[in-house]
């Protein structure tokens, strides 16, 4: 008898899972940026979120949770309900460079979520307020390595991709500027363009429009080739920093433990977004990198998580920023 009961509560379960997910969606969909609106994250969310909420039926509404370099955001993603209505934007900082950063961190890049895949790489490039005394990079290096201790250097909270790129920076460069938190790299850059603060290293899709319109300065670009939405720039090994080499991404996470039907609905959307050419061209024009059919999926985001903490945990013990 309690076999019978416990096969029909089974056979309950699958189905009303199934029946959800046959449903699924049938409200706006929340997708947490962890950080302030207007900063990179925040962009590619918007620019992804657009073209899922059309293949899901249902708005993908933005919700920005910023606060301690990204991770107060994703803990509420982490501990969200797996029913598909919260989903996530983590990147480099928030599930490569926090577990280094953040003894106790209250989830596991690695395992408290369910991967959804990459949605863009972001190259990191070094920027400037548009008056800093300095004409090219190796002039910037220059005058950084003379006057570091004058220098105010922002960045979205300890473990962030500007925190961690720009702790890598002053690390390999040999600076100690004085870093000045903010709640993303939207607010930042309204203060460097107001020339409240000197520098930072930034992700190029919330950079690339100020530089091209000459309210910024970039003075190179930490990937071994130039950006197309950034001729003019110089790489970082061009101008004669070779030991810089960094690039982030962006890419969407759901809580542990969707159902398989939603978990496969979400991954198809953020697929055919990436297949939009409107959208493709969005993400390009920023600078932004789509990843080819290869480095899309679950899979190949749950790989790259797992080598990105590998690696960004003794990079930043050894730059000094570790626990
Ligand atoms: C960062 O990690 O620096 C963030 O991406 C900044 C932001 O998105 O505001």
């Amino acid at each position: 008898m309690l076999k019978r009961i416990l096969t029909a509560a089974v056979g309950l379960a699958a189905m009303s899972a199934g029946a959800l997910a046959q449903g699924y969606p049938t409200r706006p969909i929340t997708m947490i940026v962890p950080f302030a609106a207007g900063g990179p994250t925040d962009v590619i969310a918007r620019i992804v979120g657009d073209h899922m909420s059309r293949t899901l039926g249902q708005q993908v509404v933005v919700e920005n949770v910023a606060g301690a370099g990204g991770t107060t955001g994703i803990i509420r993603g982490a501990q969200a309900a797996p029913d598909g209505y919260t989903i996530m934007m983590g990147h480099m900082g928030t599930h490569g460079a926090a577990p280094a950063l953040y003894p106790g961190l209250k989830y596991d890049p690695a395992k408290s979520f369910d991967p959804i895949g990459l949605a863009a790489g972001t190259p990191i490039v070094i920027v400037a307020r548009k008056d800093f005394p300095a004409a090219d990079f190796k002039g910037f290096l220059d005058y950084a390595k003379q006057n570091d201790s004058k220098l105010n250097q922002a960045q979205a909270g300890v473990g962030s991709v500007s925190h961690s790129t720009g702790v890598l920076f002053n690390s390999v460069v040999g600076i100690k500027p004085t870093l000045v938190a903010y709640r993303g790299t939207g607010p930042a850059l309204n203060d460097l363009m107001s020339g409240q603060v000197d520098f930072m290293t930034d992700q190029i899709v919330n950079v690339a429009p100020q530089i091209s319109g000459g309210t910024i300065k970039a003075y190179a670009i930490a990937t071994p080739e130039r950006s197309p939405a950034l001729p003019d720039v110089p790489t970082t090994k061009e101008a004669g920093l070779p030991g810089y080499e960094v690039s982030a991404w962006n890419a969407v996470f759901a809580p542990k433990g969707l159902p398989k039907d939603i978990n496969a609905k979400l991954v198809e959307a953020l697929r055919a977004a990436l297949a939009d050419s409107t959208t493709r061209k969005r993400l390009v024009d920023l600078g932004g990198v789509v990843p080819d059919a290869s480095g899309q999926g679950p899979e190949a985001l749950q790989k790259l998580v797992e080598s990105e903490v590998a690696r960004w945990t003794p990079v930043l013990k050894g730059a000094g920023a570790g626990n």
